[in-house]
Formats: structure tokens, C-alpha cells, sequence
């Protein structure tokens, strides 16, 4: 077994992951954009949603190192009409915000959306308690601001005057963690759509260009967004992205991302799809508070989201791998991880696991294999 290629990074930002494919979509569409888009919006919703399966071609010859067909795969799962929405909105003059529990991929959703408008992703701020109106707005060199006084040069641009300045995408991720105050430094630039540099001078008005907008991220947990300013919050058209509806989509996924995880040091996935289908089952029992059958669960405090039940499929992977499990044995490392996920913030969530295997898992075992063998696991989860 070896690690892949030594010059290989982490976690590669979108619009180099998928360079080939914003390539083909900027060739297959040659129609209308907004101003400064990178990608029509037909063909952003396409980059993000996929083709349905369907083989695009281009209208016309290829372009140097572009494929002439492509079927473009999902990246963000859920409905189209969301994806649409948001397109729509960036399109405008009102900023788009990203709210949902935490692992419902706003993030990547953001991410892909500016890369796909704006060729990057990387104009990006993070929000904490700790970001300032800098952060936002601008600093300064100070090597640069004691030599020269306060110049152009000397002028450090956010993320944001860095996306007014050309046109794009700024990405603020979980705004709402930071200070009312810090975030009100987003009112006016979301509404007068310029920033002023007092130290410069009557030049120091930046306007923004067309085709400058900004995508926001919000989580429902911690601090929301009922703490949002009511000046902010009509500075932003809100879109709710819910957790995956399907069963069967989830279970795509999380194969698709644990495959692809595992496969960068070199191994396939090794866990069978009725293992990951009873994972990604009591991931959606848990988070739901009710069972697929439609019986009451004890919901856990944690928050059993999609993103942690690839992580846990991916753990599976790599565990089977390294220590050679058997796909079937898999199973019984389900149990191990799952605790792990659901003990972190409170004691009694391990009681709740424990009712879920004394109700749930138990009532299925009677008629099924897979969770059969899952209910005789039990003793895995007791202290
Ligand atoms: N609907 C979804 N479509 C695609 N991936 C998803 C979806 N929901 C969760 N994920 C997975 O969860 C990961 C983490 O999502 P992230 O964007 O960090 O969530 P958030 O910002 O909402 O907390 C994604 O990279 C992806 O692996
Ligand atoms: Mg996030």
C-alpha cells in the first residue's frame, strides 16, 4: 500500500479540484453572463447540482486541453431549485446567506459557487469572536505606512475590498460568531456597495464593480442568526440548507466521499453498502429523534450530521485497510465510532445510544441480519 503522488496537498480548493470541468462548462455555454461571471448561470447550477447523468458537448471545437464531452457528477447533494436560488440572488444586488445546522455543507456550497462565478474560492474570511472591522474592511503595511504614509501601497485590502476591487466573490464564513459591531461593518458595504479610506484622501472611495457579491455562512447552533442585526439581515436574501432527504442520496454520498478518501492513500473502500447503509441510517434516526419506522428516538445534544457520518465511513475505510478487516467484519466497528461521535458534549448521550440499540436497532434485529448482528454489538457502547 502506498500514499498516492508526494507533491499531492490536502483538501485542494475547488477551482483547481475541478479546473477540467469550469473549463468545459465556460466552453459549453458561450451565452449571456452577469457581468464578470466566469460561467453562465445555467452552467454554475450544472458545475454544483451536476448534469443529471447527462453527457454535455461543446457547441463547437474544443479549446486546448478541454474535453469535447462531459457528464458533469454532483457535488452539492439536494434540491436544484436551492442551487438555483442561489445563483439567482448573486446574480443581484442583495448577498446570499448560508444558514443550517453545522455539516450540511454550506460551506462547500459557498465554495463551489464562487468558485464556479468568480474562478477562486480563496476570498475568504472567517468569522470568530477575535475577526475585527480589519478583517473585514482593510489594515495596513506599517513598514510601508511609517516610510511612506498612508499610500495606496501601504493599503492591506480584505477579502471583501479585494473582491469590490475586481469584481467577485467574497466568502465570510459563520458571520454570526462575529461582534454585532464587526458585522455592522457589513452594512454599508453590502449597501452602498463602496468602502471608504479616510487616510487616503478624496481618492479614498473604493466602488465596487460589477459583478462584486459577497455568500455568508451561518450555523443554526452556537450563536444564530436571531442575532443578527435587522439592518444586516435585509442586506442578505436567507436560503436554508436542510439535511439530506433521501436515504438512498445520503448513502451515495457518504460512499462517494469515504471511496474518494481512502482512495488518496491508495486503498478502495472496503466496507459493504449494507454496512453503510445501517450507519448512515442511525445517523438519521439520531438527528431526526425518530426512526425511519417512525418510532421515537431519543435524540442525542451532539449533531449527527452528514459530514460526520463520511467521517465515520472514512475511519471504517481506513481501519479495514491498515488492519485489514474483512468488508463484512466492518460492522463491527460501527458501534466504536458511532459513540465516538455521539459522546462529546453530554454524559447522558451515551444512555440515548443505548436506548436507540434497546429500541430501534433491537425491533429490526428481529427481522434482518445486518442489524442483528449490530444489536449484538451492544456491549461496545456500555462503560
Ligand atoms: N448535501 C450535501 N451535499 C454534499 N456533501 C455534503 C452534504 N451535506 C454534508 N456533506 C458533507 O459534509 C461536508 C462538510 O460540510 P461543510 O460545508 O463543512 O458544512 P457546514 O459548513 O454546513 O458546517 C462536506 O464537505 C461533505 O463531505
Ligand atoms: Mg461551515
Amino acid at each position: 500500500m502506498s500514499g498516492s503522488d508526494d507533491e499531492a496537498v490536502q483538501a485542494p480548493p475547488p477551482e483547481e479540484r475541478y479546473a477540467e470541468e469550469l473549463a468545459f462548462l465556460k466552453a459549453w455555454d458561450p451565452g449571456p453572463r452577469p457581468p464578470r461571471w466566469q460561467l453562465t448561470p445555467r452552467a454554475v447550477v450544472h458545475f454544483v447540482a451536476g448534469s443529471r447523468g447527462e453527457e454535455l458537448a461543446l457547441p463547437g471545437a474544443a479549446p486546448k486541453g478541454v474535453p469535447k464531452k462531459l457528464a458533469i457528477p454532483e457535488k452539492f447533494v439536494g434540491e436544484r431549485a436551492l442551487v438555483e436560488r442561489c445563483v439567482v440572488t448573486l446574480a443581484g444586488e442583495r448577498g446570499l446567506l448560508l444558514v443550517g445546522e453545522p455539516g450540511t455543507a454550506k460551506s462547500m456550497l459557498s465554495e463551489l459557487l464562487s468558485a464556479a462565478i468568480s474562478g477562486t474560492s480563496a476570498r475568504t474570511v472567517q468569522g470568530t469572536a477575535g475577526t475585527s472591522e480589519e478583517h473585514l474592511r482593510y489594515g495596513w503595511n506599517y513598514a510601508m505606512l511609517l516610510a511612506r504614509g498612508p499610500t495606496r501601497e501601504a493599503l492591506v485590502p480584505s477579502p471583501v475590498l479585494a473582491a469590490m476591487e475586481v469584481g467577485g466573490i467574497a466568502r465570510i464564513e459563520e458571520v454570526t460568531r462575529c461582534l454585532p459591531e464587526v458585522q455592522d461593518a457589513l452594512v454599508s458595504i453590502l449597501s452602498d456597495r463602496r468602502l471608504a479610506v479616510p487616510e487616503l484622501g478624496d481618492g479614498g472611495i473604493v466602488q465596487a464593480k460589477q459583478g462584486f457579491n459577497v455568500i455568508a455562512t451561518a450555523n443554526l447552533r452556537d450563536r444564530g442568526v436571531s442575532e443578527m442585526s435587522a439592518a444586516l439581515k435585509r442586506r442578505f436574501n436567507f436560503e436554508t440548507v436542510p439535511p439530506i432527504g433521501e436515504l438512498g442520496r445520503e448513502v451515495d454520498l457518504v460512499e462517494r466521499q469515504a471511496t474518494s478518501a481512502v482512495a488518496r492513500v491508495g486503498v478502495p473502500l472496503a466496507v459493504d453498502r449494507k454496512v453503510l447503509e445501517a450507519l448512515v441510517t442511525a445517523f438519521r434516526d439520531l438527528r431526526a429523534g425518530r426512526s425511519k419506522e417512525g418510532w421515537a428516538v431519543d435524540k442525542p445534544s451532539t449533531v449527527m450530521s452528514t459530514a460526520e457520518a463520511v467521517g465515520v465511513a472514512t475511519s471504517m475505510g481506513l481501519q479495514g485497510a491498515y488492519f485489514e478487516v474483512g468488508a463484512d467484519a466492518a460492522l463491527g466497528l460501527l458501534p466504536g465510532y458511532l459513540l465516538g461521535v455521539v459522546l462529546k458534549d453530554d454524559p447522558k448521550d451515551r444512555g440515548r445510544l443505548l436506548a436507540y440499540w434497546d429500541g430501534a436497532v433491537k425491533r429490526r434485529a428481529e427481522q434482518d441480519e445486518t442489524w442483528k448482528a449490530l444489536h449484538e454489538l451492544r456491549r461496545v457502547l456500555e462503560e
